[in-house]
């Protein structure tokens, strides 16, 4: 068990990490002095001092065991950085029937000529076939623009069902009738509906997504009562951050998950849309606390992984974009993630391409640096959990991929909050 190489005292705990392998505890104190014990001598003199102090054999085991989870046992880092194509969003239709105010790929909408806007189902097939036979464990995110406006819209599942690939929908909600969530209903391979809402009324959704609560909540609705699986997926900012809990036991609620996504500024986006990250972190991880655990189990099996395993991500010493994740345009052009969407990060296009050799394009050497090797972070405690953050924003910021994330601190403060809760 290798020591410690940074030690900090926070609200009475004691926030341990080691950089050479990414270990990462809080303890208190009585934790800290069984740590020393185990640290600092071998077995039997540990034995001997513990038994001289009368601990208790299983809550040393225990102990242990958390060491040993939380990273202390092992020599080096882990390689553990995600498998190839875990999730791969494939855009279907650049063309949308909404107008929200931040959205990144709206510029794109309006540039466009609508009559050319949707993926050709032939190569929507093709992608898929490539997907399949790379990883037959991958997932599929068909996204847009709007994806329920693409013509074909259920020929595209139907060929992810005999692909049998797992995939999901990511909707505005507005298209859901009762024909299409019979036809989801029936899928075997579908594993979660997204649909995108930003309030629990008129008047906060409106803020960002237009005058369209009533169309997708009935869109929510229809989904419920055909049992396809699904979760609500508010894009957080300022105006309704302060809903984050009560938008999340509204979706529970109405029988679904929840898949928040935090606001982030893309250029063409409109500037009176903001998020405070503190606030957002503050209110996160009260949020998820403060589930009951018939709740946190009814969000983990509806695939919320954004707020369920906030608590629990380790050894992410880099983000998986251009990796496990790749973003796949109309055309199948590959790019690492949504928002690098531009021609200098373009990997290769896959139905002329393996993606074996895509996912090995030197464009991402910058892109997949790792927290160890940014200078910032390498000092930081949490870079095994925090990965240094979103990449597409870093780059907007500093025009390199070596920097920590621009709401580090924020991202930093939450960690803490996470470790050692907040101070009474
Ligand atoms: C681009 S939409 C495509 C699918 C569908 N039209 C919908 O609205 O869900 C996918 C998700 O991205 C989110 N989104 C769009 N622009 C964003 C931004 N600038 N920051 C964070 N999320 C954003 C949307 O709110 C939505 O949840
Ligand atoms: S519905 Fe989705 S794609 Fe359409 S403008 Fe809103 S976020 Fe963008
Ligand atoms: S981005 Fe900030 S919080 Fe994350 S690892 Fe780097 S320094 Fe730490």
């Amino acid at each position: 068990m290798l020591p410690y190489t940074k030690s900090s005292n926070i609200n009475n705990l004691n926030i341990l990490s080691n950089d050479e392998t990414g270990a990462l505890s809080c303890f208190n104190d009585f934790e800290l002095l069984l740590f020393h014990i185990l640290k600092g001598y071998d077995t039997c003199a540990s034995r001997e001092i513990i038994e001289n102090l009368q601990i208790d054999k299983t809550v040393v085991e225990k102990f242990i065991n958390k060491l040993n989870h939380e990273g202390w046992m092992r020599e080096s880092r882990p390689n553990n950085y995600g498998g190839a194509l875990d999730a791969v969003y494939v855009i279907v239709s650049e063309l949308c029937n909404y107008n929200c105010k931040y959205c990144y790929i709206q510029p794109k909408i309006n540039k466009r000529n609508q009559v050319t806007s949707y993926i050709e189902t032939s190569i929507f097939a093709k992608i898929v076939e490539k997907v399949a036979n790379f990883n037959p464990n991958a997932q599929i995110l068909v996204t847009g623009g709007e994806p329920l406006l693409h013509p074909e819209f259920l020929k595209l599942i139907e060929i992810l069902e005999n692909r049998k690939l797992n995939f999901q929908v990511l909707t505005n909600g507005s298209k859901i009738n009762d024909e299409i969530a019979d036809k989801l209903s029936a899928c075997n391979y579908l594993k979660n509906v997204q649909v995108s809402l930003d309030g629990t009324n008129d008047e906060t959704n409106e803020i960002t997504r237009g005058d369209t609560f009533a169309e997708t909540v009935s869109g929510v609705d229809t989904l419920h009562k055909y049992n396809v699986p699904f979760t609500i997926a508010p894009t957080i900012h300022d105006g309704n951050v302060h809903l984050f809990q009560e938008m999340m036991l509204y979706s529970v609620d109405k029988g679904g998950g929840y898949t928040p996504n935090n606001y982030r500024k893309i250029s063409d986006s409109d500037g009176s849309i903001s998020l405070d990250y503190k606030k957002f972190m503050e209110i996160l991880i009260d949020s998820e606390n403060n589930l009951s655990h018939k709740q946190r189990n009814r969000l983990s099996t509806r695939n919320s992984q954004s707020i369920i395993t906030l608590q629990s991500t380790r050894n992410l010493f880099c983000c998986g974009t251009g990796k496990s994740t790749l973003n796949i345009d109309m055309k199948g052009n590959v790019f690492p993630c949504h928002l690098l969407h531009e021609t200098m990060f373009l990997l290769g296009n896959v139905i002329e391409e393996s993606f074996a050799s895509i996912i090995c394009n030197p464009v991402l050497n910058d892109i997949r640096v790792h927290t160890y090797d940014i200078d910032e972070c390498s000092d930081c405690h949490f870079m095994s959990i925090c990965g240094g953050g979103c990449k597409a924003a870093v780059y907007k910021k500093y025009g390199r991929f070596d920097k920590p994330d621009p709401e580090c601190s924020a991202l930093k403060y939450g960690y803490e909050l996470i470790f050692t809760g907040f101070p009474k």
